[in-house]
């Protein structure tokens, strides 16, 4: 084995870590693979080729093997494995040397490496690294946070490596410890929120419209040919031209209606509700995937719970234009609230997030890119200081413009019976950021009554507790 020669090292080469790695490699660099099993390492150098690549299963093996400062990467599972990996390099790396984890780790968990690692004196990145599998082989979009410095000296190789929108490479330092994985985070709650969003344009034209698959494709197509251009959009048309492989039909009607989740949503959710940020979108999202998961006893409700009849005896063609509409703006909302968080936890966790950057980093290679993305990086551009992603001039046009669809549709769904939660809350959110006056006093009414808890007046400063009078 080559002494001191690799540019970098990958520590793991499950199906993300041995794509990245090769993706590496064709940009010109030379790569040394690390991972317990004997095949997958050995699996690693026939597929490179001819290519500056070598697998290994010996740590120290892999560490004599790698350019000084050293630069090793991993792509393992989000938890224990990342634990265990940074425990085993740590007393066989030099000071000054990088450890960039690449995986879905919990910002909090990404902290406590940042300080452990800088205890040692070693740099650590923490970066999302968002597309799949075929994102890891041809270009990710990469979200790296942590040590600056030595992001300077792998820059490089994530750029050439990175997917490219108008020749920019979709990766960029964002700010210091977690914030790469903490933004991460947040694009996959905005993941989520999207999917939960399509799956209730789907259910409304198959329940609602009664189309059939062929004509439920075609509309994801068209719309995936319009302003909602996105990779979501684009996949789920190609799902739904997708014959089943095992039987009759199309695949779609043959899989389970049970969503899995690893929970990178559901951080967001949570961490959402600390900062005290409103996500109702990607709350409902993470929620509606946990409905799911009660298939039986959605079943036995199905013949208890009465509703009315699901389908919609109307225009097909012009509801549909008002569902293009509907999804469109409940795009708008998912982002702005996405955003919003990032706002906070920017503020919260002084990670000085460049919100431009973001929205141009997910522009292409990533689960969430979409033609929205192009103005939503405007919006920032024009003001980085913008309050929320819905006043933005533009961005508030296309939410006046559409709003009325949304309002139909979720009156419609509402009269029908069929679940569109993810429509009606980013309805809701946009109704509620827009009213001046909330009836939130009432609420510090009932907890004043109740509890002494006190509450703040329009008409003068301080606090106030009230006898409140118990007629009833
Ligand atoms: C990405 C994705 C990816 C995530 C999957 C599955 O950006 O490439 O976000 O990181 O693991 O989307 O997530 P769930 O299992 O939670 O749906």
């Amino acid at each position: 084995m080559d002494k001191e020669n690799f540019d970098i090292g990958m520590v793991g080469l499950g199906v993300m870590g041995r794509n990245f790695l090769l993706n590496m490699a064709d940009s010109g660099y030379s790569v040394i693979g690390l991972d317990n099993n004997k095949e997958k390492a050995s699996a690693l150098e026939k597929e490179a080729g001819e290519q500056h690549v070598r697998g290994t299963t010996s740590a120290k093996e892999f560490i004599a093997a790698l350019k000084k400062p050293r630069a090793v990467m991993m792509l393992v599972p989000a938890g224990k494995a990342v634990d265990s990996v940074i425990q085993e390099l740590i007393p066989l790396i030099d000071e000054g040397d990088l450890i960039v984890d690449g995986g879905n780790s919990h910002f909090t968990d990404t902290n406590r490496h940042s300080k452990k690692l800088e205890e040692n004196n070693l740099h650590f990145i923490g970066m999302g690294v968002s597309g799949g599998e075929e994102g890891a082989r041809f270009g990710p979009s990469m979200m790296p946070g942590g040590s600056e410095d030595a992001y300077d000296r792998v820059k490089p190789i994530f750029e050439a490596t990175a997917a490219e929108v108008d020749g920019k490479p979709c990766v960029r330092w964002l700010g210091p410890g977690s914030a790469g994985h903490y933004v991460k985070m947040v694009h996959n709650g905005i993941e989520y929120g999207i999917m939960q969003l399509i799956a209730e344009c789907y259910d409304i034209m198959k329940r609602g419209l009664g189309l059939d698959n062929e004509r439920i494709q075609k509309v994801f197509a068209e719309w995936n040919n319009s302003e909602l251009s996105s990779f979501l959009m684009e996949i789920t048309a190609d799902i739904f031209a997708q014959p089943n492989d095992k039987g009759d039909g199309m695949l779609i009607d043959a899989i389970l209606d049970n969503a899995k989740q690893k929970g990178t949503g559901k951080w967001a959710s949570q961490d959402a509700m600390d900062l005290k940020v409103p996500l109702p979108t990607i709350d409902m999202a993470v929620a509606m995937r946990d409905m799911s998961s009660y298939k039986e006893e959605r079943l036995d409700a199905e013949n208890e719970l009465k509703g009315p009849e699901t389908a919609i005896d109307i225009d097909k063609d012009g509801f549909i234009k008002k569902l293009k509409d509907a999804m469109y703006f409940s795009m708008v909302s998912c982002y702005a609230q996405g955003m919003e968080l990032l706002r906070s936890a920017s503020r919260e966790y002084k990670y000085n997030l460049n919100f431009e950057d973001i929205a141009t980093i997910w522009r292409g290679g990533c689960i969430i890119r979409a033609a929205l993305l192009d103005d939503i990086t405007k919006a920032y551009r024009t003001n980085p200081e913008l309050a929320n992603l819905m006043v933005d001039p533009d961005l508030s046009q296309v939410l006046i413009d559409r709003q009325e669809s949304l309002r139909e549709v979720v009156s419609k769904t509402a009269a029908l019976g069929i679940p569109a939660p993810g429509l009606m809350t980013a309805l809701a959110y946009y109704d509620s950021y827009r009213s001046g006056h909330l009836p939130a006093n009432l609420i510090q009414a009932q907890r004043d009554n109740f509890g002494s808890h006190t509450y703040e007046r329009i008409d003068q400063d301080g606090t106030f507790h009230s006898e409140w009078n118990h007629n009833s």
